[in-house]
């Protein structure tokens, strides 16, 4: 065939025309709301990465296979069989600061679900023993334990009523409705098949890092048993936790300051709960007062850090902790991955559990609440103002997702640099302006 100058230029034209016809599709498709955008807006604002390892969580109509780099193919099939079930469980006042410092952890919680393949490895489960009218200001996803409780292979929340009788029967100590809850038959049955319990206050925060201790991808090593390790007394405040373990007939092993955060399996957290329950009641009555040998010149609800009673849980807890494994305890059970102080400078992935304490600086719970006080009665505009100029919010979801990657997908040694304090101060300012927004503020 013979190709003539007109002949070339209408090719010309209609390879152009072609040109025209893909790039207008692509742009179509690229603007369409991708269906995982829907979901999980925060994660997409990110950065490209995030997405793609969100993505592969979701079914393949998300995910282009062009996009997706080899590492993330990890997901593929986890059997059945490999899957870890934890359950972290709590009660919840009707308290509403505690209410409040709640949705954090819940927040927290969700917000382990993003760093897959390992999120769907160990699952975690939420389980929350609320005192009504608690439970009615749940996030809706929490569903009542008696809807069906079963373990799935995705993390679920659930909730059961706390009986008016616990919290009627600790009225003089409530601290201790957050242990006394494990001896229900409802939280036997609901804990009864889980490979872990995570017994926390709902002053805590998870960090995606107990994924990596839970699956024993941590360099820290999981054991059979694992208490949060920090001191909450003096010698004087140990030689008398060994005098009345003693006195009782409880062997003590010598191992203190081990703090309320527990990670053991269920049957061990019903034992631990029922002699912790067992042997506060008796602090209570025998071991605080003026009367009482030894400590006659504190007052009567004692003395901080001395002898205190506000802490009684955790002195019982000691007792019964020591008694129940005092042939295996040592000092490496009190871990410093649990009850991980939330104003730490460390880094995020040397912490399983948080705990926000009474801690001096951010993340102070209490200076939080103040903070969201004034955040609240602002202007509208103010506010606004105030949430633009939060940009590190997004650099710090980014750092911890790309730090994820880097170590467990990329298997790289990397420079950890999102801490504790970041990784709680940004969840909790999240919540704050999801929450504000949610509500039309
Ligand atoms: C996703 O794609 C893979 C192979 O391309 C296929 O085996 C699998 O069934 C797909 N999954 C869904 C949910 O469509
Ligand atoms: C608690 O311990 C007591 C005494 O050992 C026992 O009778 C009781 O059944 C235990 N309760 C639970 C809930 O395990």
């Amino acid at each position: 065939m013979r190709c003539t100058v007109s002949t070339k230029v209408k090719l010309l034209f209609l390879s152009l025309l072609l040109i025209l016809i893909w790039q207008t599709s692509l742009f179509y498709c690229e603007n369409r709301c991708p269906i995982h955008e829907n979901v999980a807006p925060i994660i997409i604002e990110t950065s490209l990465s995030s997405t793609q390892l969100y993505s592969t969580t979701r079914s393949n109509l998300s995910s282009s296979p062009s996009t997706s780099s080899p590492a993330f193919m990890l997901t593929s099939k986890i059997s059945k069989s490999k899957i870890i079930h934890a359950a972290v469980v709590l009660s919840l006042s009707k308290q509403t600061s505690h209410i409040a410092e709640f949705h954090l952890l819940y927040e927290s919680w969700r917000f382990l679900q993003i760093f897959a393949p390992l999120s769907e490895q160990v699952i975690v489960d939420l389980i929350v023993f609320c005192e009504m009218p608690s439970c009615y200001q749940l996030p809706f996803t929490c569903i009542p334990i008696s809807y069906g409780h079963k373990l799935d292979s995705i993390p679920r929340c659930f909730y059961e009523k706390l009986e008016p009788r616990i919290v009627w029967n600790w009225k003089d100590y409530l601290y201790m409705t957050s242990i006394a809850f494990m001896l229900t038959p409802q939280y036997q049955r609901a804990t009864q098949n889980y490979r872990w319990i995570l017994r926390v206050d709902q002053d805590a925060v998870l960090s995606p890092a107990l994924l990596m201790g839970l699956a024993r991808k941590h360099p820290v090593k999981l054991l059979d048993m694992q208490f949060g390790g920090i001191g909450h007394g003096t010698e004087f405040t140990n030689n008398r936790l060994r005098k009345i373990a003693q006195k009782l007939g409880y062997t003590h092993v010598g191992i203190h300051n081990l703090c309320s955060t527990w990670l053991v399996n269920p049957q061990d957290s019903i034992r631990i709960a029922n002699l912790t329950t067992h042997i506060g009641r008796y602090l209570l009555q025998n071991e605080f007062g003026r009367h009482v040998p030894g400590i006659e010149d504190l007052p009567a609800i004692g003395e901080w850090p001395k002898w205190w009673r506000g802490v009684t849980s955790l002195y019982a807890g000691e007792i019964a902790i020591n008694h129940i494994y005092s042939s295996t305890l040592s000092h490496q059970h009190g871990s410093t991955t649990l009850d991980h102080s939330a104003d730490s400078q460390s880094s995020l992935w040397n912490a399983w559990h948080i705990h926000c304490l009474h801690n001096p600086t951010y993340f102070a719970k209490f200076q939080h609440r103040i903070d969201l006080f004034f955040f609240v009665h602002y202007f509208q505009a103010s506010r606004i103002r105030t949430i633009k100029k939060y940009y590190s919010v997004e650099l710090i979801i980014k750092r911890i997702i790309n730090e994820f990657e880097d170590m467990y997908i990329r298997n790289e040694n990397i420079q950890r640099t999102v801490t504790v304090r970041d990784y709680v101060t940004v969840l909790a300012w999240r919540k704050a302006y999801a929450a504000t927004g949610a509500i039309n503020l």
